[in-house]
């Protein structure tokens, strides 16, 4: 059988899932005691508490790891010959000098479940920390490099590196040696060939050496410069700071300004746990700045500033052994009670046609082409920002706020019923799709209806897909008829209109029975379309928009692609909402983790 072609829904990963995880509970620890005792040290770092990190990796290697790897890593853990792959040689030099250990890390925390190799990360059922992942990293190298191999490559090291990078430390003319994107992303075998490739590196040729000695200094400098073990201590003395800009006139922020604010740091974990709260004032020159006494690199940081009412947040950022001093910025804007300033950059209408109701669903992209939040018209974003019409038989509205990815949409009461319509209650930032919104309600069908509502700010373009069920649509000249299209297996008909401006009506009339209904006519009204469906239907259409639009657009793709930090600035403001008591604890809990079930499928897909 072929286990690389193993669908992941298909019987037989779920067999072998369950058969893992029974391993993992029962038989596996009693064979790991057993393996326990002759587990070789090989290279460790001459510091002493680092070598104390990497001792605790080594332990963990033998109580998680050895009964499938092997004591020493080589592949013969007495489970090995269960297991449908044979499991990697970790131990083995020749393995580890082409490895790349943030790989490894990676295939530690994600697994490769249908090759056998189960996961230690968030999907784990005894999950490991992400600290404890890294001394397993660190004691692979540990298990493949020996410690004469060590003592060897601190004599070349003196001999051969020293007049130039010292102590390990940045000068004029070398980098840092302990740059944590250098020796994660590179393998031994990468710096083995510096030494031997003069394209590439001059001032590391011509040292002299043979191979056996390239391999001795690349292992003993990784061992104790690059080892995640000391890229991942913590920092006793660490900082954030950064200045605050105004983002509406593009200027720092002035004296006037930025007294009597205040900045909060927030240091969240891998798995989103918040660490760490903070706060400080700012200075008169709009500056803030924290000193950290204890403090991760595994942690990323971000400030958030109160300006006007509204909260502003920085960048993640993460501090390391080389940047003990985070410079994390923070621009702040300025309101603009201003409508025009709005626009709806993209209006996707998905429809299903049932024996006598309809589900319309309209995706809503909105877009501030100013510098400055638009708060409403009102200049109180709680009594609505950004309006919406809706037809006067719609009943049953439901509104989904996005944030990046058609994955992530979850309900948000922050929406107001309006005279004919309703409206967001949601400041809008500056930026071209910074607010996405999911409307959803049912209009009365019988033999035909109309689909007309008021816009109240201009649209670049607007789609309609709805499943081909023999309905008829009469759309004004305006629109593009753009026939049937397939998606997955199914027949859906699409129609797009360029450009109408704010204040006219969007008109559709549909006529003719749905041969749908009348097939499912014996069958309870489904009303719940199946999600899988709608977001095809969705991307078909931004599709569709983007190939009859003559120039292509960035929030395409910005829309359709979750990205990592808009769903981390989602869970920070959740955690707000939750501090400041605005959401009950039941759904603060479950939108949490739907948050990071996104997040955690975000950085799987990054690697
Ligand atoms: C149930 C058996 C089992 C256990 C327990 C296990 N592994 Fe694995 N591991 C495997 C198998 C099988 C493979 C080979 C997968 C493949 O061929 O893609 C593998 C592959 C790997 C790889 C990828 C090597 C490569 O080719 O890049 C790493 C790294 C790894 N394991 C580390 C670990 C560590 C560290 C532990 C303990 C925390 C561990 N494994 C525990 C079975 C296991
Ligand atoms: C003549 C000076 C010189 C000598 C001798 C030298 N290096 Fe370098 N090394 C450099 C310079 C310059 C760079 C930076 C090159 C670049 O990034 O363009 C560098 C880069 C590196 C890097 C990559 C660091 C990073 O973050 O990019 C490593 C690792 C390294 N050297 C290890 C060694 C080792 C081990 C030896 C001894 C065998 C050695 N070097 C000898 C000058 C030297």
């Amino acid at each position: 059988m072929n286990l690389k072609q193993l669908d992941p829904l298909s019987p037989r990963f779920y067999v072998l899932s369950v058969v893992l995880f029974l391993v993992l509970g029962s038989a596996f620890f009693t064979i790991a005691r057993v393996a326990a005792a002759q587990a070789p040290t090989g290279a460790l770092p001459t510091d002493a508490g680092l070598a104390a990190e990497v001792e605790a990796g080594l332990a963990l290697f033998e109580e998680r790891c050895s009964a499938c790897h092997g004591p020493a890593g080589l592949g013969d853990g007495p489970m090995a010959p269960d297991l449908p792959n044979p499991p990697a040689r970790l131990g083995d030099p020749a393995f580890l000098r082409t490895a790349v250990a943030g790989d490894l890390f990676q295939t530690i925390s994600s697994g490769r479940i249908e090759r056998g190799m189960p996961p230690f990360g968030a999907q784990s059922t005894d999950p490991l920390s992400a600290d404890d992942r890294w001394r397993l990293v660190a004691a692979l190298y540990s298990l493949a490099y020996t410690a004469e191999t060590m003592a060897e490559g601190e004599q070349i090291y003196v001999a051969s590196c020293q007049e130039c990078h010292g102590d390990g430390d940045e000068s004029e003319t070398v980098p840092a040696l302990n740059d944590p994107a250098y020796w994660l992303n590179s393998s031994d075998h990468t710096l083995f060939l510096s030494f031997t490739d003069d394209s590439w590196l001059p001032e590391h040729q011509g040292l002299g050496l043979n191979d056996e000695q390239r391999w001795a200094v690349a292992a003993y400098t990784r061992v104790n410069y690059g080892s995640p073990v000391a890229l991942f201590q913590p920092l006793t003395a660490a900082s954030v700071s950064g200045q605050l800009f105004n983002g509406t006139t593009g200027e720092p922020l002035t004296a006037d300004k930025a007294t009597g604010l205040t900045a909060t740091l927030r240091a969240f974990t891998e798995d989103l746990d918040v660490r760490l709260t903070l706060t400080t004032t700012v200075a008169s020159d709009g500056r803030y700045h924290f000193d950290l006494a204890d403090a991760s690199p595994a942690w990323f940081f971000r400030v958030q500033v109160n300006y006007g009412g509204l909260d502003f947040t920085s960048d993640f950022g993460q501090l390391s052994q080389m940047r003990p001093g985070l410079d994390l910025p923070v621009t702040v804007y300025d309101t603009t009670t201003d409508p025009a300033a709005i626009q709806f950059e993209q209006i996707h209408i998905v429809i299903e046609i049932f024996d006598n109701e309809v589900q319309v669903n309209e995706l809503y992209v909105v877009s501030n082409l100013n510098d400055a939040v638009f708060t409403g018209q009102s200049g109180d974003y709680s009594q609505g920002t950004v309006h919406f019409g809706l037809p006067p038989e719609a009943m049953g509205l439901d509104v989904q706020r996005g944030f990046g990815s058609f994955e992530s949409f979850f309900p948000t009461d922050e929406v107001t019923l309006t005279a004919d319509g309703w409206a967001a209650l949601i400041p809008v930032r500056p930026g071209r799709g910074s607010l996405t919104l999911l409307a959803r309600y049912t209009l009365p069908y019988r033999s035909g209806m109309a689909l007309n509502h008021r816009l109240y700010h201009d649209a670049a373009g607007v789609t309609l897909v709805m499943r081909d069920v023999g309905v008829r649509v009469a759309t004004s000249d305006v629109w593009l008829d753009n026939g049937p299209q397939l998606i997955a297996g199914e027949p859906f008909v699409t129609y797009f209109r360029p450009s109408l401006a704010a204040g006219s009506t969007l008109e559709l009339t549909f006529s003719g029975r749905s041969r749908m209904a009348m097939l499912l006519q014996d069958q309870a009204p489904a009303l719940a379309v199946g999600a899988g469906v709608l977001l095809l239907a969705v991307a078909l259409a931004a599709y569709v928009t983007n190939s009859w639009r003559r120039e292509p657009d960035a929030i395409e793709t910005e829309a359709l692609e979750a990205d990592a930090d808009e769903l981390l600035h989602a869970i920070a403001e959740l955690d707000d909402a939750y501090e400041q008591g605005e959401i009950a604890e039941a759904d603060y809990r479950r939108e949490r983790e739907e948050l990071k079930a996104a997040l955690r499928d975000r950085w799987a897909d990054d690697d």
